[in-house]
Parts: C-alpha cells; structure tokens; sequence
C-alpha cells in the first residue's frame, strides 16, 4: 500500500514538474530566444530625457497602471486610441494600428496596465498635446473632466507633475513628427488676420451656410466627443492664468474668434492645431489629424463664427 502511495507521488511530482516546464518554456523561453519583441522600431519611445524618465518613475510609483492601459488592440473598439494615420514626406504612412511588441522594447518593465477604468494612454499625446492642460488635470481632474473619478494627484510636488506632464506627452507614436505643418502663434493670435493664411488654405469656402442647423448640431456633438471645452472652458471663453492654465498660448475665446477671425481662418487653425514645430509650447492638436473629417471642421468653423450673433 506504501509502495504503491510513494510510486504515485513520484510520478504526480514527476508530472508536475513536466508541466511547469513545459509552461516556463513556452511562456518565458521561447519569448526570451525571439529577438525581434526587443527589437525597438522609430515608434517606439525613448526615454533619454531625464525628466522623462522620472516621470515614467513616478507613473509606477503612483500606479497610475491601474486604471490606465498602454494596449491598443486589434479590436475595432480600440480604433480611437490609435495613433492618428500621418502620411510622411516620403510616402509612407504611419499611425493607424494596434500596438506591437517593439512599442515596448525601451520599456523596462512595461506598464501595459489591464484595467480600463481610464482611457488607454499609450498615444495619449496626439489627442491631448498640451503640457498646461496634463498638471491641471493632475492637480484637479474634475477641472477639465466634469464627471471624472480620477483621484487628484494635487499632493505631488510641482516637480513631479512636471516630470509625469513630459512622459505622458513622450507617449506618442514617435515615428509621426510632432506637428507636420501648424503655424505657431502664441497669445496674440486674436491679432493675426487672413494674411497669413498658409496657400492651401487660402480660398478654401465654408459649404455651409451661416447658422445650417445640421451643421451647429453636428459640431455640438463633435465639441462633447472631443472634449474641446476642457480647454476652452465650459463658457467657451477661453482660459487663462486665472482660471488654470498656466502658460501662453492661452485658448482662444470663441466669442472673440468669431468676432475677428474669417471662416477660412478659423477653419486652419482647427484644421492645423496651434503647436509649435518642437512640440514644446501648450497648443491645440491638429484635429484634422485626429479623426475630424474636412465636413466637420467645417461645422465646427460655422458653430464658432454661429456665436457672433449671440452676446
Ligand atoms: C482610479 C482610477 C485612475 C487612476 C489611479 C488614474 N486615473 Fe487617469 N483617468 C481615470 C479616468 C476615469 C479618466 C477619464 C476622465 C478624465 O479625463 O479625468 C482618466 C483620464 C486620464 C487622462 C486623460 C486621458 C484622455 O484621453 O482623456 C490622463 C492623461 C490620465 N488620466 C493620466 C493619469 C495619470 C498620469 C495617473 C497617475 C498619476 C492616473 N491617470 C491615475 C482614472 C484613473
Ligand atoms: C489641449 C487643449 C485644446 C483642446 C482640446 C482644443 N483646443 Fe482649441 N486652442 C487651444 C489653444 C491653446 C489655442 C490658442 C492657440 C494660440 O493662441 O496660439 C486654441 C485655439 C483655438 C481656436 C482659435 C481660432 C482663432 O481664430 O483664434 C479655435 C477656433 C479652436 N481652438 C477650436 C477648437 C475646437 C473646435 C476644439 C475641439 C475639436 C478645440 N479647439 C480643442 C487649445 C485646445
């Protein structure tokens, strides 16, 4: 009877042991010999930038990964935290895909995250390229998300929002340039006028009639879906220094832009995003790069120059 217990506990271990190291082989091994998953390709980012790094640091040490994945998937539902498609100078198109394992080959560890209770970030710096806008949503997430549950992280100090303000803007598709074409302005944008309008966008005409209903109710759905007022401020009057944004270029108001500023040249200035060429100064995305087809950018110009005729 012993003899028999002791056979079977050997061969149970024996067995067990088989498993394990067919699991180990398979799940770390074989990863392991397959050079090309650490292969880092000109997407994937680089963390060379000290300030970078320690915000990266301080993401894991606050375990912002928890609420946040770094995984876009193949999925369709996932099709809005790609990477805007950008086609480069020499033709090739980028952006527009699922994530790849040379995305992460720079990260160590990963912090691919596995809970959605946020959005995904891994491309969080098309969408939201403003330095200013990342530590006032730190410090207050409610400022420029109404309804958000995100803890504040407003006991940092200031340089540690800072460091984790530059890693989230590092976490981008790094073969896409920054800004392909914006024109910067800075605070006196309310005094630029039609002449420097780029060539492309000089005669360009607003489909639209002035106050088409269509058009205002498109826009107001775009302006929900992309958030445009966590910028702008809920009034549409832009914001300032008074009411948390730290640096110029402050948003425009839109009362006042529509005052001033032609269909045409409101129409570039959403189209092409107010970012300066390095990426450095707090901006406006280029919405054309981010899925804001030429139809709607054009309701939005006309919601914009709508408001002219109200007080
Ligand atoms: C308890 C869960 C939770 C934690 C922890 C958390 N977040 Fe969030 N985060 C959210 C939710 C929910 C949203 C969506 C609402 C909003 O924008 O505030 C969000 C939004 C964001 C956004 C805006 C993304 C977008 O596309 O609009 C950024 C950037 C962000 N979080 C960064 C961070 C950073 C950095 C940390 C760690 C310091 C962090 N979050 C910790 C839940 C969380
Ligand atoms: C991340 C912050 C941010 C978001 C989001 C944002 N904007 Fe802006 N926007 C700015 C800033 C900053 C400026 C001012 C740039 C300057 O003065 O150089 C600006 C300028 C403008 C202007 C100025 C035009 C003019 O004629 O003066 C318009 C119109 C505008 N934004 C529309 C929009 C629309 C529409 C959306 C949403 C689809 C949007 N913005 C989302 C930051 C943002």
């Amino acid at each position: 009877m012993k003899n028999k217990l002791e056979k079977n506990a050997a061969l149970l271990g024996l067995g067990a042991f088989l498993l394990l190291m067919f699991s180990v082989t398979i799940t770390v091994v074989l990863p392991m010999l397959q050079g090309d998953l650490y292969v880092a390709d000109a997407a994937a980012p680089v963390y060379d930038d000290a300030n970078v790094a320690l915000g990266r640091e301080i993401y894991r040490r606050e375990g912002c990964f928890y609420c946040h994945t770094q995984q876009v998937r193949t999925i369709d539902n996932d099709t809005f935290w790609r990477a805007p498609k950008t086609e480069l100078k020499d033709g090739t198109v980028v952006g527009d895909r699922p994530t790849r394992p040379g995305d992460y080959a720079n990260d160590n560890p990963a912090l691919l995250g596995t809970e959605r209770t946020g959005p995904d970030l891994k491309y969080v710096a098309h969408r939201l390229p403003s330095k200013d806008w990342h530590i006032a949503h730190l410090i207050d997430p409610r400022s420029t998300e109404p309804n958000s549950i995100m803890p504040s992280f407003a006991h940092l100090p200031a340089n540690e929002l800072d460091a984790l303000a530059d890693y989230l803007l590092s976490l981008r598709d790094w073969s896409i340039p920054i800004v392909t074409y914006a024109k910067y302005m800075g605070p006196d944008i309310l005094n630029a006028g039609d002449e420097m309008l780029p060539e492309d966008y000089q005669g360009t005409k607003n489909p639209y009639k002035p106050g088409d209903p269509a058009a205002l109710a498109r826009a107001e759905q775009l302006i929900k879906d992309k958030g445009c007022l966590a910028c702008h401020g809920t009034d549409m009057r832009g914001k300032n220094k008074t009411n948390g944004w730290a640096n110029p270029p402050f948003p425009t108001d839109w009362y006042k832009a529509a005052e001033k500023h032609s269909d045409q040249f409101i129409y570039w200035i959403v189209s092409e995003g107010t970012l300066k060429e390095d990426g450095t100064a707090s901006g406006m995305p280029a919405w054309r790069q981010n899925g804001v087809s030429e139809e709607d950018r054009w309701a939005l110009v006309t919601f914009i120059k709508n408001l002219n005729t109200k007080k």
